[in-house]
């Protein structure tokens, strides 16, 4: 929220220096130096509301003292890092609680949503292998679907204008319409491996799949034996007011990503895989240095337990519902918005100018947003935020939409 009175807005605060980091991001005008709860201070001296959980990390917010307490008990064991050779005790223990809270009957870590996708390819090339032969390999992923940057998590992403520029991507991985019969088209036995779809698609305009879409892709990669892999690397851990976003619909995956929030802010991406799929990999078909290693999973050890109870998940549920009726609200009011999607703490809101342009003002104004594509803005605030919080959010971009 806007404390302090600017002399000049925040889109024309002149960049101190020119910065020595690679140029790939459009970064807003602002520096953060600290944060506590809903709330980010900027060098500038004013505190924003964040909307955007660091992209759907920060789901504890910022200054948690359960996190800092982790952090410090993990530390203090001298170990950091200790390699995959060897086993330590937070990486079985947050695998075990993963386990018992899910389908699954192992965990790959790794150290990022898209690291997490591009081991479920494997895991299910090797699987496809296992039952079909080498031809089996092909992955399908769906139109407004976004997998990462990788190579093959970037094949599998439906964003023409982060793929044109690296053409050509990893091959065998191909886009199908978010319908049935399309899918039952591409689909083929023989030579498809596995369908990678996020239950709620984040950076593809906050789009809630249809539980009986999810039905009919269960349904046919079932048939056809093939593996289904739920991306929910934005839309899991209780982004949407369940642990993981399938369990809305009631459809279970094969495999399921997770990463963003999943260390509370430290890099960590987990692959959770079916027992059959598991017992069809072996030691050397995948690896990596940092993965799971004791400091991240002790971190998320203690994340994983506040964002998997009843009662917090409870409360994201309900407060997620009461947002999207004050977005409603909001949609109804005003002709500069077109439309309002999403579930729990994770929405889109269609407007009719340019999204960068909102997500400006809102930044001018004390509110840090999101967008998902050209005409769309994305709230993703932290889970902890109150119902005041939101309100107060609420209010700023109502200002600053219509
Ligand atoms: C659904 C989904 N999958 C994968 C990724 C890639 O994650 P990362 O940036 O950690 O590689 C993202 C990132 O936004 C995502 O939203």
């Amino acid at each position: 929220m806007t404390t302090l009175s600017l002399p000049v807005l925040a889109h024309e605060i002149p960049r101190a220096r020119k910065s020595a980091i690679l140029g790939t991001y459009k970064r807003a005008p602002i520096q953060i130096v600290g944060g506590r709860g809903v709330e980010l201070f900027g060098s500038d001296g004013r505190e924003y509301l964040d909307f955007t959980s660091g992209i759907g990390v920060n789901a504890l917010g910022y200054a948690d003292a359960g996190i800092r307490d982790a952090i410090v008990a993990a530390a203090e064991t001298g170990v950091l890092h200790s390699s995959n050779l060897y086993a330590t005790e937070p990486g079985e223990q947050l695998a075990q609680r993963l386990v018992d809270s899910s389908f699954a009957s192992s965990v790959f870590f790794c150290n990022s949503g898209a690291e997490a996708n591009e081991g479920a390819f494997k895991f299910a090339r090797r699987w496809a292998r296992s039952i079909g032969g080498a031809r089996k390999h092909e992955i399908v992923a769906l139109r407004g679907g976004f997998h990462g940057r990788l190579f093959a998590s970037l094949a599998a992403t439906d964003r023409p204008e982060y793929r044109a520029p690296f053409r050509p991507l990893a091959p065998g991985i191909s886009i199908s319409e978010r319908d049935l019969t399309d899918l039952e088209n591409m689909l083929d036995s023989d030579t498809v491996a596995a369908v990678i779809l996020e239950p709620v698609q984040g950076e593809g305009g906050v789009r809630v799949l249809d539980p009986r879409f999810l039905e009919g892709v269960r349904a046919l990669t079932q048939e056809r034996e093939i593996a289904l892999i739920f991306d929910e690397v934005q839309c899991g851990l209780g982004r949407t007011g369940k642990l993981f976003a399938h369990e809305h619909s009631g459809v279970v995956p094969d495999m399921l990503t997770l990463a963003k929030p999943l260390a509370g802010g430290l890099p960590m991406g987990a692959v959770l895989l079916s027992e059959d799929i598991a017992r069809t990999v072996q030691p050397g078909d995948h690896a990596t240095t940092f993965g799971g290693g004791p400091f991240v999973a002790s971190v998320a050890l203690h994340v994983f337990d506040r964002l998997s109870d009843e009662g917090f998940l409870d409360q994201v549920e309900q407060n997620g519902a009461w947002l999207g009726e004050r977005l409603a609200d909001l949609a109804a009011g005003t002709p500069r918005i077109r439309a309002v999607r999403g579930v729990g703490y994770m929405w889109g809101i269609d407007v009719v100018e340019p999204a960068a342009n909102t997500v400006a003002r809102a930044l001018d104004a004390g509110l840090l947003i999101l967008s998902a594509g050209d005409y769309t803005l994305r709230l993703l605030p932290p889970l902890i935020a109150s119902r005041e919080e939101l309100e107060a959010g609420l209010a700023i971009l109502e200002g600053v939409v219509s």
